[in-house]
């Protein structure tokens, strides 16, 4: 694929608007770095994002938004969140809150979890694109797994070029560093990853304390890129499965109409409770985007557990493989 490198204008940004509206990514200025950028609606989109940062692994991401009044759409905003939004949006902060109820962001997008990451970026660039295309943009920094943060258009093409059909360019990011990720999800806030707006800044707007999480002082830490509590069902989960036991939900990929349940019986004569297709077409972007929520959909307590088809090792299906390995240890 040939990466183009445009710089911003109306016209330039209108064509990445048009990208974005077909699910394809956009690499894109920010104040903090540069961001590779997805519609945030679309799982398929958004599975795109883990596929090109390469060793794919199915971390959070941040969900980009025009306005901050548009973050009570999709997650639930408390008063101190308010008080937050309202003195450092748009700016390099990025909160942590619960998923609103139908919030319409894509599971895959949040990893499974039911809280979301969202921010108001500052930088004239990401807002015209977030107003024109008009969706909420899913974006982790615009490199590879593992390498540094790029802060210009060309640092984008050097870890990403090949991989992306654009790039976004408007300079050097004024901040030159993440933003500060505070969890503000539960009732006290917690700092998960410092960046250039600080703990006192955050307090003084609160008028309370606010600490930097400390990974030792639990055995659960919440951040990754820090390291991630993973959503996991709560039933157990068998993978490579060839045929079912009596009572096992099915978590298809491919053809599952052969398969048998032990004892007797076909998959076919599942209820739409114990049965659900990743992908028919053995798609992997399909089966990433559909992945959490089908896992949720079959953590029923009425059935026994779930039993998973094998995914080829290859691609998106590391990813998919890497968290379904990990529900089947919890
Ligand atoms: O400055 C930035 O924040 C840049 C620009 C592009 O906006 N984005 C960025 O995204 O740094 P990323 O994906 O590289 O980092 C997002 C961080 C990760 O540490 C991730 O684990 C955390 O935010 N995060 C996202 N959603 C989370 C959630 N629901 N719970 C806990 N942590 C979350
Ligand atoms: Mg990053």
């Amino acid at each position: 694929m040939k990466t183009q490198i445009l710089s911003a204008n109306q016209q330039t940004i209108g064509k990445a608007a048009g990208l974005l509206k077909a699910g394809e990514l956009v690499a894109i200025p920010t104040e903090t770095v540069y961001g590779l950028a997805a519609n945030a609606l679309d799982g398929q989109a958004v599975a795109r994002i883990y596929e090109a940062k390469g060793r794919p692994s199915f971390n959070p991401l941040i969900i980009h938004l025009a306005h901050p009044q548009q973050a009570e759409h999709y997650v639930v905003m408390s008063e101190p969140a308010k008080m937050l939004a309202h003195h450092f949006w748009p700016g390099p902060l990025t909160m942590i809150l619960p998923r609103s109820k139908g919030c319409e962001i894509s599971e895959l997008a949040s990893a499974g979890l039911q809280t979301l990451a969202v921010r108001v970026p500052n930088q004239k660039t990401a807002l015209s694109l977030l107003k024109e295309c008009d969706l909420p943009l899913a974006a982790p920094s615009a490199n590879k797994s593992g390498s540094l943060s790029p802060t210009s258009a060309a640092h984008v093409h050097d870890s990403l070029g090949g991989h992306i059909p654009m790039i976004l360019a408007d300079g050097a990011s004024a901040v030159g560093l993440e933003s500060t990720v505070i969890d503000m999800s539960s009732d006290v806030p917690e700092i998960l990853r410092p960046g250039a707006i600080s703990a006192e800044d955050i307090a003084h707007v609160l008028g309370c304390n606010v600490a930097y999480h400390k990974s030792e002082d639990t055995e659960a830490p919440k951040s990754p890129g820090l390291l991630l509590k993973h959503y996991a069902p709560s039933i157990p989960v068998r993978l490579n499965a060839i045929d079912l036991e009596p009572g096992e939900a099915l978590l298809a990929f491919g053809n599952d109409q052969f398969m048998g349940i032990k004892g007797g019986g076909r998959a076919s004569d599942l209820s739409e409770s114990q049965r659900r297709n990743l992908s028919q077409e053995q798609d992997l972007h399909e089966a990433a985007a559909n992945l959490f929520a089908f896992m949720r959909a079959l953590d029923q307590p009425e059935n026994k557990g779930i039993a998973v088809m094998q995914i080829p090792d290859i691609g998106l299906g590391i990813a998919i493989n890497d968290r379904l390995k990990r529900a089947a240890q919890s």
